[in-house]
């Protein structure tokens, strides 16, 4: 696992994949699950969340009640503190911004509780898994063969274990949630 100097925080991994591996079509996200939006709200809330200028774009709006730091190579966008809304431009920048944003919120004594999420899309996963020990992952029971896909996870590397699992209706798949921990 690579590692920041400067970072204070565990950086965790946040996704939802079908069953090959594919997170979206590159616009937006190919399933509604209502069971995975509760749980990744309760597992995000208080937190950073770094992601890409496209998925940004794709949920439209700041998340609220965490810090949504988004990556771009652009000039045009604007911070909005009041929203909590910030723009980057190096995931390095993007993890200082997330350290310093939980250092002015929160008290001392909240920061053992800390963690900063990737939150998407592919382009961001790519880079930001190598800095992760901890991967929170829905497994989505569809196969969809084309689309913007999540990085391959070495099985030896990382430890898997069950949280979950959500039978499907007419309104969406059956679908489980996993946590993998990096083996060190
Ligand atoms: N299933 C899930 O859990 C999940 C989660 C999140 C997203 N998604 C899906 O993922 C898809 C989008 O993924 P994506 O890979 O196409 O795009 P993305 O990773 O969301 O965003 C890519 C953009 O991020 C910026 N960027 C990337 N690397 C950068 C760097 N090193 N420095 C500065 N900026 C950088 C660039 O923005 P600029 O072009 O502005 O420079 C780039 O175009 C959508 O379909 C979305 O719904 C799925």
């Amino acid at each position: 696992m690579k590692v920041l100097q400067k970072n204070k925080f565990p950086i965790v991994t946040i996704v939802a994949v079908s069953k090959d591996f594919i997170i979206g079509d590159g616009k937006k996200m190919l399933w509604h699950l209502p069971n995975d939006l509760k749980r990744l709200k309760s597992i995000t809330l208080g937190n950073p969340l770094i992601m890409g200028r496209k998925t940004f774009e794709s949920i439209g709006k700041p998340l609220q009640g965490r810090a949504n730091i988004i990556l771009t190579n652009q000039n045009n966008f604007k911070n909005d503190v009041q929203l909590e809304k910030y723009f980057v431009k190096s995931f390095e920048d993007a993890v200082t911004q997330a350290n310093n944003w939980i250092f002015n919120k929160y008290k001392k004594s909240e920061y053992n509780t800390k963690k900063i999420f990737i939150f998407g899309g592919g382009e961001i996963y790519k880079l930001a898994l190598c800095f992760c020990n901890k991967i929170e992952l829905t497994l989505v029971d569809v196969k969809l063969k084309k689309g913007v896909l999540f990085p391959h996870i070495d099985e030896k590397k990382w430890k898997k274990r069950l949280i979950q699992t959500i039978q499907g209706t007419e309104n969406y798949p059956s679908h489980s949630f996993w946590v993998y921990n990096r083996k060190n």
